[in-house]
Formats: structure tokens, C-alpha cells, sequence
């Protein structure tokens, strides 16, 4: 369990960190996503601040780290050094409005680089 859906404000995002491995959680329009929080490039966390997975306007997914952009509805990585890549999406059920994710959707991957 992540939290609760009403947590996540609609345009925001927020990271978790859960045994596995690390997850970011976003709401664009209502909608919910779920990605693995690793950058396709470097396999590294693309958040430095807490919570911080959103370019200024709040419009893509960005990687502090080297500035990839990501749309949100794919995890498709649209400009930056992995570019056509895209994050881990998770699948998610939603239990009385509490986000569950199986532990079978977090992937074993390797160290980043
Ligand atoms: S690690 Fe994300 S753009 Fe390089």
C-alpha cells in the first residue's frame, strides 16, 4: 500500500520508498500513474528534492540528474539523453481508495551505473 489517492494532489507527485526498491506516484487530470523511480538513462533516482519528479510547470516527469523529460501518461522519455525510452510503469489497484501495488511489479534490476 502507498497511500491514499487523495494524498496525491492532482498535478502533483510523490515518491515512496518501500523494500523493493523506490516508486513515484502522479496525478494529471484525476488520473493516476505509477512508475518505477529510475532513470532509463543511468538507472538512478531522478528526484533530488523530496517529491520533486515535476519540471516548473508541472507539465512532464524530469530527471535532475542530466534533464531528461517525461511524459506523464507513458513514461516516454521525449527529450534528454535517453530519449525514446521510457520509465517502469507499476499497475496499481485501487482498494478503497488506498493505491495498492503487487510486489511482483517492482522488477529485480541491476545497481545503477
Ligand atoms: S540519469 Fe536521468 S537523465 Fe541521466
Amino acid at each position: 500500500m502507498l497511500c491514499h489517492i487523495d494524498e496525491i494532489p492532482d498535478g502533483g507527485a510523490r515518491g515512496f520508498s518501500l523494500a523493493q526498491g523506490k516508486v513515484f506516484a502522479l496525478k494529471k487530470r484525476q488520473k493516476l500513474y505509477i512508475y518505477l523511480n529510475r532513470c532509463p538513462h543511468l538507472g538512478l533516482p531522478l528526484e533530488w528534492e523530496p517529491h520533486a519528479f515535476l519540471d516548473a510547470e508541472g507539465l512532464y516527469i524530469k530527471c535532475a540528474n542530466h534533464g531528461a523529460f517525461f511524459l506523464p501518461e507513458s513514461g516516454e522519455c521525449i527529450q534528454g539523453p535517453c530519449l525514446g525510452d521510457s520509465l517502469w510503469s507499476i499497475d496499481y489497484e485501487l482498494v478503497n481508495g488506498l493505491i495498492m501495488i503487487a510486489e511482483e511489479e517492482l522488477p529485480a534490476l541491476p545497481a545503477p551505473i
